[in-house]
């Protein structure tokens, strides 16, 4: 596994594992639990340390799963980033979601504690000083944000007290936002990471310009997608499979060296 630097000079992985769909969508599907948590450690123990949940996702559930698959490892061996629902940013809200996301994980602390979406209604004065209380008090050891845009990051880093650790959006070739809004900038600008994700979705697989690359290395598509991603400072990304094969290729991307020619198609994609 390769590393990059968060903000309080810690590491984590540059592949992590995405859950969406792991347990159910928005609601459980309990019907694979033993097979998935064995699934999930085999997983963890392929180098997958870094495993990204959410109490919205599978209504809850993937989190449970995530808790109940960790219990095999030294809680240090492994990196669980979940997040706070948008419904769920007001003060009190803030702290009850935490520590129900804590019970289900099986866990006294996260190491990542995302803000999912912005709110249209609960200001993030009101988010803030929970999630500042959360580091304080140990729950959380480092806070992010997910799917901001400049203006609603620059407001988070002036409410929060500890730096924010990254922005996660959908960012993979075929869907440069981040790079048209400026967010790829500014937080490579304020040393924030930026993690991509759906790094293979939106015909990514089979874009014309990444399968003829992906040919000449003879590599899968999935892997120039995602060292096209890795190569660029402050990027990490989590993509999401349970195909062990799948897993093993994406892994297998970090060996992958893109050439200067391949950089050049692969950017004239989106032109
Ligand atoms: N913050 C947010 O708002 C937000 C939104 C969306 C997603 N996310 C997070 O980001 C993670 C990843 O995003 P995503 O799940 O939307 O999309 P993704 O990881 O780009 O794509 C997942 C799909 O690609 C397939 N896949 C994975 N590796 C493959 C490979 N090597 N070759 C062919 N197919 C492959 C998977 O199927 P198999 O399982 O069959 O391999 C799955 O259908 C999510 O799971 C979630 O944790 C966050």
């Amino acid at each position: 596994m390769q590393y990059k630097q968060l903000p309080d000079g810690t590491q984590i992985p540059v592949l992590g594992l995405g859950t969406w769909d792991i347990g159910g969508r928005d609601t459980p599907d309990r019907t694979r639990d033993d097979e998935l948590t064995e699934l999930l450690q085999r997983i963890i123990r392929m180098g997958y340390t870094h495993l990204d949940t959410a109490e919205y996702y599978g209504g809850t559930h993937t989190e449970e799963l995530v808790g109940r698959a960790i219990q095999a490892f030294a809680r240090d061996d492994v990196f669980i980033t979940t997040k706070v629902s948008p419904e769920h940013l007001g003060y009190a809200d803030v702290h009850k979601s935490l520590d129900a996301s804590l019970r289900r994980l099986q866990t006294d602390y996260v190491d990542l504690y995302l803000i999912h979406w912005p709110s249209q209604t609960i200001p993030l004065t009101e988010t803030f000083p929970a999630l500042n209380e959360a580091v304080a008090d140990g729950r959380v050891r480092r806070v992010g944000v997910s799917n901001f845009d400049v203006a609603l990051m620059e407001e988070s880093m002036r409410l929060c007290q500890t730096p924010i650790a990254t922005n996660q959006v959908r960012y993979n070739l075929l869907d440069r936002k981040p790079v048209q809004n400026g967010v790829l900038d500014f937080c490579q600008r304020h040393n924030i990471l930026l993690t991509a994700y759906s790094p293979l979705k939106g015909g990514v697989l089979s874009n014309s310009t990444v399968t003829a690359i992906a040919q000449k290395h003879g590599v899968p598509p999935g892997q120039v997608a995602i060292q096209w991603l890795i190569q660029q400072p402050g990027v990490i990304t989590i993509p999401k499979s349970t195909n062990v094969n799948h897993l093993q290729d994406n892994l297998d991307a970090l060996k992958l060296g893109l050439d200067e020619e391949d950089l050049g198609q692969l950017d004239m994609i989106d032109d």
